[in-house]
């Protein structure tokens, strides 16, 4: 039988990226080029910067996701492509790329949003069972997503001001670690002991999410120990900051749990590599039993385009194609 490759960009945000998968399987190819090191510099992403080092990169790692699959263009059956939410100008780059694409080689253009491609990061771990329920978290979204079928999404809750992983890099700012900051809370936190007491978040509605008021009783704390010239235990803060947030998540996917009929139960998006929330998650199969869980794998975690073309392969079978007036959707709706 024919295989089907699905060749995907993703630059939605500060990753340049292209993989290449076929049949819905087997990563072919799957390169990255971060720009994280240059906007560290800045404590953020800065959307001026990311889209000109997407144009600087974009062709050479598509050369490149070629190169490594040994395959050419010819080879390739459609481009996904993701179309948003992201940075506009970031997304442009990448959208171009791919209609410059689907035009020249006369491919179908198939659009993902990026959400969809980090919730079937997972299809890389296991195979997926329906009903589905996934909490997104990452740098932008925070959500507890359900699938009654493949490829059809609901939105259960979500955040009501910041992301989780905007919060992890918020508080890493105030302890003077590098951007991201969500890796280095993880570590620090690993040699953190329960000293520090933050507040319990409160939301309206139970399977909705906020992580404003945690963040901003950091803040207070850490502006607090400062003017009483005591100094703070970075790892005791990181301690306490990760189990408030960490606990507000699995507290509301157990509510949607014991509501919702589901099978499996996935973790998605960049804050899936944080190694407590994966211990927690695993430890959500002693709770529901019956329950498939399955985390992604580390590579596929933060943004990459592997998880694009994985999604992107499904949304290809499913004809969801698009026409080269495809444009960025910054605020792009999953549901
Ligand atoms: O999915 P992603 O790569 O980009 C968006 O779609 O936003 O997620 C990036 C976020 C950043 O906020 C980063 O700090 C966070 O994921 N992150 C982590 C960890 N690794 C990345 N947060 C907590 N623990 C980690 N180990
Ligand atoms: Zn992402």
């Amino acid at each position: 039988m024919k295989k089907t490759r699905i060749l995907a960009i993703e630059s939605s945000c500060d990753e340049t990226a292209v993989a290449i998968v076929e049949d819905g399987k087997e990563l072919l190819s799957n390169i990255v080029s971060s720009q994280i090191n240059v906007h560290s510099k800045f404590g953020g992403v800065i959307p001026e910067v990311a889209s000109r080092i997407h144009v600087e990169n974009i062709t050479v790692v598509l050369d490149e996701a070629l190169r490594k699959a040994g395959l050419t263009m010819e080879e390739i059956d459609a481009i996904a492509v993701t179309h948003g939410p992201g940075l506009v100008g970031s997304l442009h780059i990448g959208i171009q790329a791919a209609k410059a694409l689907a035009w020249y080689y006369g491919k179908p253009l198939v659009p993902v949003h990026h959400i969809a491609g980090h919730i079937y990061a997972n299809r890389f771990a296991d195979d997926l069972k329906y009903p589905l329920l996934a909490l997104v978290v990452s740098g932008g979204h925070t959500e507890l997503v359900y699938l009654k079928s493949e490829y059809s999404f609901e939105i259960l809750g979500t955040t009501q001001d910041d992301a989780i992983g905007e919060a992890y890099d918020k508080v890493a700012r105030v302890l003077g670690l590098p951007y991201p900051g969500g890796p280095a809370i993880d570590q620090l936190a690993k040699n953190g002991v329960k000293h520090y007491r933050l507040p319990k978040v409160k939301t309206e509605n139970d399977l909705d999410f906020s992580f404003s008021g945690l963040k901003s009783a950091v803040l207070q704390l850490v502006s607090k120990q400062t003017k009483i010239k005591e100094d703070i235990i970075p790892e005791d803060l990181a301690y306490a900051f990760q189990e408030a947030a960490l606990g507000e998540l699995i507290q509301k996917a157990k509510a949607a749990l014991t509501r919702f009929d589901v099978k499996h139960f996935v973790l998605a998006g960049g804050v899936a590599a944080n190694s407590r929330l994966r211990e927690k998650v695993n430890l959500l199969k002693d709770d529901f039993p019956g329950l498939t869980v399955t985390i992604p794998p580390m590579w596929c975690c933060t943004d990459n385009a592997a998880m694009i073309a994985m999604a992107g392969t499904l949304a290809y079978r499913a004809g969801l194609h698009a026409d080269l007036s495809l444009s960025a959707d910054p605020g792009l709706e999953l549901a």
